[in-house]
């Protein structure tokens, strides 16, 4: 694992950025895996910026979501797929039949699983793969677990997740409780993967990621087995690692 120290948000933004977009410019078919969340808005925001000024364009760039929470639509303002369009899709000029989202409006748990995992083997698995980090550890909507998850599967969210989310919802009531998400072994077959993390709320969650034991009780730490995996985050995510 790679450790790239970085001051703060905007700061990390640029760098995932500047990875992201040195990736499409090199391979301009990429495949990119991509997360929502707090963490990668800044990242979106970014390139949005360089695709205006003609840095970088995504006309060949093919994607798939980590997760969408199970039981909304897509034109659901809550929605994973909603999210991507309005923070990043809608502004940049990629096609959008190539960006791909788990279908959290099938109800049927395994035909939505195994046809987003047919996809994505489909299209050669990912290039780059942008991850943020949960405080519990979990990637994507893999939560802490006796095994590690393998393809994409249908979760219970954990309290402390339904919780950290319901600061996206009006009510907290109305955060969904299950999830689709793409497994641990799919994310370990990106080639390359990018974790992005800032705030001293991840500090534990990034300590155990990098310096912990590699568990399923935290999700993040078979990153440590990847060969190509990068950490970008902020002097408060890192408060708790030992300095490099
Ligand atoms: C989002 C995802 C999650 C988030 C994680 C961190 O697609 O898969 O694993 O990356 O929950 O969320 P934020 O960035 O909001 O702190």
């Amino acid at each position: 694992m790679k450790l790239i120290r970085v001051k703060d948000y905007d700061d990390m933004s640029r760098k995932v950025a500047n990875i992201i977009s040195a990736q499409v410019i090199l391979k301009p078919n990429s495949v990119l895996g991509l997360a929502t969340g707090t963490t990668p808005i800044g990242a979106y925001k970014q390139l949005i910026d360089w695709y205006h000024k003609g840095d970088v364009d995504f006309a060949e760039v093919s994607t798939y979501n980590l997760d969408e929470y199970r039981g909304l639509t897509g034109d659901d303002p809550q929605s994973y797929r909603y999210f991507m369009n309005t923070q990043f899709f809608d502004h940049i000029d990629i096609d959008k039949a190539n960006t791909h989202v788990p279908d959290g409006s099938n109800p049927d748990i395994e035909e939505a699983c195994s046809s987003y995992d047919k996809m994505v083997k489909d299209a050669g698995y990912v290039d780059l793969q942008l991850l943020g980090i949960g405080r519990n550890g979990h990637i994507g909507f893999n939560e802490p677990a006796d095994a590690f998850s393998k393809g994409t599967q249908c979760v219970d969210l954990t309290e402390s997740t339904i919780e950290a989310n319901s600061r996206l919802f009006d009510d907290p009531k109305d955060v969904p409780r299950q999830a689709y998400t793409m497994g641990v072994q799919t994310i370990m077959n990106a080639r390359m993967i990018v974790v992005a993390a800032t705030g001293e709320d991840k500090a534990q969650a990034v300590h155990d990621m990098v310096f912990g034991a590699v568990t399923p009780q935290c999700p993040a730490s078979i990153l440590q087995l990847h060969t190509n995996c990068v950490v970008v985050a902020d002097d408060a995510a890192l408060s708790l690692c030992p300095e490099q």
